[in-house]
């Protein structure tokens, strides 16, 4: 089994690499060398984005990640990484998994850069402290109330009465909830088959499609 696993993850890899040969000509750190930043934990201290987690990302992920958590600029992989970061379980944030060597992935941090990262979520992951742009709306526009919530009954109560569909707002958040995916807005599988796809019947109106997806967007908060 780990044979398999670490056979597609070598093709992964190598696919990566002539991808990343091929592209931008990023100049590509081997051997964690890069140290940009302070990398010491001080306990008590506020992990800076901007000054440690920031340089720590671009450098030690920025070769195949560079579009996302990896990217030189910050807000950019400030957003990417917040997708990644779960601050109700630290720990199992796939920022903080996959590079310690979790869900297959290779290990590329070192035991303090992992630590320092983790502190950084369990601190709240805070953003840069000077963000050039303000990338995320502060305050929802889309109320799950007194606008999703009626068309999920009136769309889908019909054959999920028991889930989101129902008519008990308090049931109806607790089951959509499990079908979004706020990193991933657009792959939430109340949207996806809510408009049509994986098989289902398109049963919302691109309105109603256009305020689901906003609502997601926007951290799918019961209000
Ligand atoms: C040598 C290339 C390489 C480096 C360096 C690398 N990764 Fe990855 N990473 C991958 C590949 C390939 C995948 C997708 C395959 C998989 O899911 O295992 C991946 C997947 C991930 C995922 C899951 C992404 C998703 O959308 O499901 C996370 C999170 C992640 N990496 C975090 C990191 C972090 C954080 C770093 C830097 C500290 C890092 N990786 C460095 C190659 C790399
Ligand atoms: C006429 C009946 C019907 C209506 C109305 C309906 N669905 Fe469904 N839906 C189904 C059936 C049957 C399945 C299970 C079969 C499948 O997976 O395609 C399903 C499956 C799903 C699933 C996957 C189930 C899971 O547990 O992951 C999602 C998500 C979903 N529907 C969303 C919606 C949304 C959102 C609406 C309303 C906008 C809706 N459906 C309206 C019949 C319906």
């Amino acid at each position: 089994m780990r044979t398999g696993r670490s056979g597609s993850w070598m093709a992964a890899l190598a696919a990566l690499a002539v991808g990343a040969a091929c592209g931008d000509a990023r100049e590509v750190s081997d051997g964690g060398g890069s140290n940009a930043g302070d990398l010491t934990p001080s306990p008590g201290a506020q992990a800076s984005f901007e000054q440690q987690i920031h340089p720590l990302l671009q450098g030690k992920c920025g070769a195949c990640h560079g579009s996302a958590w990896g990217s030189s600029d910050v807000n950019a992989s400030y957003q990417a990484a917040l997708g990644e970061v779960n601050t109700a379980s630290p720990a199992q944030s796939p920022l903080y998994v996959r590079p310690t060597g979790g869900s297959g992935h290779a290990k590329v941090l070192s035991d303090a850069e992992a630590q320092l990262v983790l502190e950084w979520i369990q601190q709240g992951a805070n953003g840069p402290t000077t963000p050039t742009t303000p990338t995320t709306p502060t305050t929802p526009t889309v109320s799950f109330s007194t606008q999703v919530h009626p068309f999920l009954v009136a769309s889908c109560g019909g054959c999920h009465g028991s889930a989101w569909g129902s008519n008990d707002t308090a049931i109806s958040y607790a089951a959509a909830l499990q079908k979004v995916d706020t990193a991933n807005p657009t792959q939430s599988a109340l949207y996806v088959r809510g408009t049509g796809g994986s098989g289902h019947a398109k049963r919302l109106s691109d309105a109603d499609a256009q305020t689901l997806l906003t609502w997601i967007q926007e951290g799918a908060k019961n209000d």
